[in-house]
């Protein structure tokens, strides 16, 4: 019987605290920002260092499940007596322009565990509580489990403004808060989280919209790719007394987390696939630091396993792994990424590996992973690669990745690090 690598490795965000692996310092700061009265959540970080996959534990503790806490050993930090919220979860997409399109999506949403739609106290709408974790008691929000016979219709409990977006929001948010969150779930507070921020091209204004919504009672978490706050939020100046605590960037992983990645999938497998000793640190190491690229190389031992027989995962199979990935068959979704970026160009292939093998330790901003051109034209040069300038747009341009951002003139950052260390761990062409 062939093994399923899902149950112990997966590529998508984690909502199950047991699959959630270290983190530590970032949980200790999700519980004070969400036991703070007030303030803005703010989470940010490169693409696919877990910025969602810790969202999905927040919105847990926000729903009063500590079963994550407790596991990571910070009992101690939490209050005798925890705010609880209900809670509203939104990933923005590039299709949004500007807050405005951004609030009238929020007030249109019908996602029945996740949209805002379904807390508007309405008649049409059946809803039944549930819960998010395996946690019995608390951690409980509301579903709707059919939205009536008449569908979605302007409620008599929240006006609906025509023509004002802004004003129908508000007046969603506070019945919800007087009918949702305090008279019936008897909660704190009403908390609204909003996952790929940065997406929405002209945040102007967001800023000052969400200050003046933040109170006691209603709280704003927003995530997405950034290297710090001001990149989420442009007229941050506004925001700057809510974000005294709150303020999450996530790094990489050090290699003792993403080692735990793998002993937290061992003990997912209970028993059905071991792994030999060595091989986590191996694992952790080709990583560097991505818990997707963990989770890929995880996923992909299965798959090498399944194929060779045998429950152990060992440095033959993490050998074949290794030489299937040299060879661009692994990992079909970062190989694509690759093919596209190079278009068939050999020279823009070894352009783009020895930009990727660059090394970063010389400036000081390092994390950040930036890399620049002129320190690889002579090498480039050197192994025949012509026309340099002529290959480098196809690696800036959207529709084929990009690849790269341009930050400067000739400083260039790798958008995807994941993509990165893979072209550093592949073979040119
Ligand atoms: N704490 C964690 N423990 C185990 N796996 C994790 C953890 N955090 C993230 N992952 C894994 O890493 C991958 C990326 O996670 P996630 O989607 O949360 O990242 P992200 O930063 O939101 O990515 P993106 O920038 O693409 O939105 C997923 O495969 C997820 O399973
Ligand atoms: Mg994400």
């Amino acid at each position: 019987m062939a093994i399923d690598p899902e149950v112990g490795f997966t590529a998508d965000v984690i909502r199950d605290p047991g699959r959630f692996v270290g983190r530590t310092e970032l949980i200790k700061d999700c519980v004070a920002a969400l036991n703070a009265a007030t303030g803005l959540i703010s989470v940010f970080g490169k693409r696919g260092v877990g910025k969602s996959s810790l969202l999905r534990q927040l919105q847990q503790m926000a729903l009063g499940q500590y079963s994550l806490v407790k596991s990571a050993g910070l009992q101690n930090h939490i209050p005798s007596r925890p705010r609880t919220y209900l809670t509203v979860y939104y990933t923005c997409d590039s299709l949004i322009t500007n807050g405005r399109e951004l609030i009238s999506r929020l007030i249109n949403d019908q996602d029945p565990e996740d949209g805002l739609l379904r807390l508007v106290p309405n008649d049409g709408k059946e809803i039944v509580e549930f819960s998010r974790g395996k946690e019995v008691s608390g951690g409980a929000d509301l579903k709707v489990v059919s939205w009536g016979a008449k569908g979605v219709e302007t409620s008599k409990y929240a006006k609906v403004v025509p023509n004002d977006v802004i004003q129908t929001f508000r007046n969603f948010v506070s019945a919800i808060v007087e009918h949702q969150v305090h008279r019936r779930m008897k909660r704190d507070a009403l908390l609204i989280i909003l996952d790929e921020f940065d997406v929405i091209a002209d945040k102007s204004g967001l800023g000052s919209l969400i200050k003046s919504l933040s109170t006691p009672e209603v709280k704003f978490a927003i995530c997405g790719v950034g290297r710090d706050f001001a990149d989420l939020i442009e007229d941050h100046a506004s925001v700057e007394r809510l974000i005294e605590q709150g303020v999450l960037p996530i790094r990489p992983m050090s290699l003792a987390e993403s080692e735990g990645i793998i002993y937290r999938a061992a003990e997912l497998f209970r028993g059905e696939v071991r792994f030999a000793p060595g091989t986590a640190g191996a694992i952790a190491a080709l990583a560097q630091g991505y818990p997707y690229f963990v989770q890929l190389i995880g996923k992909q031992c299965i798959h090498e396993l399944n194929a060779k027989g045998g429950n152990v995962i060992d440095d033959s199979i993490l050998q074949s792994v290794t030489n299937g990935l040299k060879a661009g068959k692994a990992f079909p979704t970062l190989e694509g990424a690759y093919q596209r970026a190079i278009g068939g160009s050999e020279g823009r292939a070894i352009l783009l590996h020895l930009l990727a093998e660059q090394s970063t330790e010389s400036s000081t901003t390092d994390e950040i992973g930036r890399v620049v051109l002129k320190n690889t034209r002579t090498v480039a040069e050197e192994l025949g690669v012509q026309f340099i300038d002529q290959l480098m747009p196809r690696l800036v341009e959207a529709r084929y990745g990009p690849v790269l951002e341009r930050i400067d003139q000739g400083v260039y950052e790798f958008v995807n690090p994941v993509l990165r260390q893979y072209i550093r761990l592949r073979e040119v062409g």
